[in-house]
């Protein structure tokens, strides 16, 4: 087993010293050395069978993964696939290597794409639903490029899994029958989806149905024998001929656009959590920066102590998540185009001043961005919907190397353009609409050949022998890092198995407001909550999407988010 502290020496300034460290380290279960062949979670269990059939004929945790973006693509095509993005976290003997897969706008695109003359936002069917929203997919290119460094089994071989899926057909969901229903007219916008998904009524085909995708079988055959160039180089044009067709204005997506996507390596984010080490995407995600200032903004308080009953733990994580995405809204964006300070952002010096901002009695009454070293003078606004669009999956290998990959089509469905058997993302609203604000340039614009800032925080945490002990991430648009945070919290702190921290209730403060799930542990808390300063809670149905390998003395505990076990049936 490698140990990744060794070799990390670049990362050295991010991980060392822990100033604000007062709480003792908390012990997690013996350290065990995990004899296995390794393991997979991820939302659906056809996928889920992808990955293992793939480590069981030796492939490494890259070879596991990619099979399982690939059948997520056909079993899930409500939350991800090869017409959109992701982020991949790897573990390995390289040490941690972060791959960025994320879409890319249009070279023609300007900061006025989501704005019509008067500078007010497109109404949405334009704004969403077309080439509009459509950014160029990077799966693919992300699959290839890690496949290329840390790959063992044959390329065209981890297609298998998926092909057989797609042209013999799999069993509709309830989930993905639900998500046919609740966001129809994106699942049913084209001639082409509504023939695999909709029957002659109009109405998603019943659960138990047997869906077949031949069209994807046969893209996934192109892509298997010819590479990825089968999508990027002669598949260009008919891409960003399909796609230009269907966007009712300039900026239209062009060949070039789709022959010139890379996918690119980019520097993980690694800070110290107590006595562990919590490694996550950088920028153009603003995941890894979150989860660690979170996380690292707590580390003073004894969470231990306090536990998931006590509503003092829930008023700590709340101004912790303040403090934090007070900083995302100004800083993080696609770090090609604009300066974001990533070590200024989570250095233990600043992490300790934001923290001393939490008080533990009383609700602050506006969170401000800080300034970290190295701060441009820019902002950005957010306005994601929690939806659908995204989902997480971790593998570890027999060789203890882990993946931990976030992929997504933005919202359900993506832009509900369907080309080639998938659907196509909707990733450019994660673009802030407006330019600019007061004047001032907004750093998560929209600028030509730029990748919209992302929440997707796919996440590896290591204890203080540099083992691997979990493998996490979500799903959820902006709730993504605090449903990261949390469960980490729940595992490190807590002492939780992963299924019992994914379980716990998502609370979440965008500004003012506070959302929390109906019935949950939290909101019988309301009382207590408003006591300590805080707004009302606003209730939603519940809502989260995690999955985690966490390492155990008997080997890998592979959970899934309760909330999604319960919709895999096929009644
Ligand atoms: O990259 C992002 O942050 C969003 N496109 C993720 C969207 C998402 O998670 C939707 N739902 N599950």
């Amino acid at each position: 087993m490698f140990r990744p502290y060794a070799l990390l020496a670049p990362f050295a300034l991010l991980v060392s010293g822990c100033a604000g460290y007062n709480a003792p380290p908390v012990a997690v279960s013996e350290p065990a050395p995990v004899a296995s062949q390794g393991a997979v979670s991820t939302a659906d269990p056809r996928a889920t069978a992808a990955g293992e059939a793939i480590l069981a004929q030796g492939g490494s945790a890259t070879d596991a993964a990619i099979a399982v973006m690939l059948a997520l693509t056909v079993v899930e095509p409500q939350s991800s696939g090869i017409g959109g993005g992701g982020f991949m976290v790897l573990a390995g003997d390289d040490g941690v290597v972060t791959f960025d897969g994320r879409e890319t706008a249009p070279a023609a695109a300007t900061g006025a794409r989501f704005l019509d003359e008067d500078g007010e936002p497109l109404p949405y069917t334009e704004r969403v639903i077309s080439g509009l929203s459509v950014g160029i997919p990077g799966n693919i290119a992300l699959a290839a490029q890690a496949h290329e460094r840390y790959g063992k089994v044959p390329w065209a071989d981890l297609f298998a899994p998926a092909i057989a899926l797609a042209r013999d057909g799999f069993l509709m969901n309830r989930r993905l029958n639900d998500s046919l229903s609740s966001a129809a007219e994106r699942a049913s916008n084209t001639e082409a989806a509504r023939a695999i998904f909709f029957g002659a009524d109009g109405a998603p085909l019943p659960v138990g149905t047997l869906i077949k995708v031949p069209e994807l079988a046969e893209t996934f055959e192109r892509i298997a024998s010819r590479g990825p160039s089968a999508m990027y180089e002669t598949g260009a044009e008919a891409l960003a001929d399909y796609v230009a067709a269907e966007t009712p204005r300039d900026g239209r997506m062009t060949a070039a656009d789709v022959r010139s996507y890379a996918a690119k390596e980019r520097d993980p984010v690694c800070t110290r959590y107590r006595v562990y080490k919590i490694c996550g995407m950088g920028p153009p995600s603003s995941g890894g920066v979150a989860v660690a200032q979170m996380l690292g903004q707590l580390e003073r308080f004894d969470l231990a102590q306090l536990g998931p009953q006590s509503p003092q733990f829930w008023h700590l994580f709340l101004e912790s998540q303040r403090i934090a995405y007070a900083d995302r809204e100004v800083y993080l964006a696609d770090q090609d185009f604009v300066e974001v300070p990533v070590a200024g952002l989570v250095d233990p010096a600043y992490i300790a001043a934001r923290s001393a901002l939490i008080d533990p009695g009383a609700a602050m009454a506006n969170a401000e961005p800080g300034v970290p070293q190295g701060a441009p003078l820019a902002r950005a606004d957010g306005n994601e919907p929690p939806e659908s669009g995204t989902t997480h999956f971790s593998i570890v290998d027999a060789e203890g190397n882990a993946v931990s990959y976030t992929s997504t089509v933005e919202g359900a469905f993506g832009s509900g353009l369907h080309f080639g058997g998938f659907y196509l993302n909707n990733e450019l609203t994660d673009f802030s609409s407006s330019p600019a604000i007061n004047g001032v340039p907004v750093a998560n614009r929209v600028e030509g050949g730029k990748r919209p800032r992302s929440s997707m925080a796919p996440t590896i945490v290591f204890d203080q022998d540099g083992e691997i002990i979990l493998v996490i991430g979500a799903a959820g648009g902006p709730t993504i890092p605090v449903q990261v945070a949390r469960s980490i919290i729940g595992v490190l702190d807590f002492g939780m198995t992963a299924e019992e921290a994914l379980g716990l209730p998502l609370i979440m403060a965008f500004g003012s407001t506070i959302i929390t799930e109906e019935g949950s542990s939290v909101a019988a808390m309301a009382d207590e909550l408003q006591a300590l300063g805080h707004g009302e809670l606003r209730l939603l149905s519940p809502r989260g999407k995690a999955n985690a390998l966490r390492r155990t003395p008997d080997g890998w505990e592979s959970a899934g988010d309760p909330r999604v076990a319960a919709m895999l049936g096929y009644e």
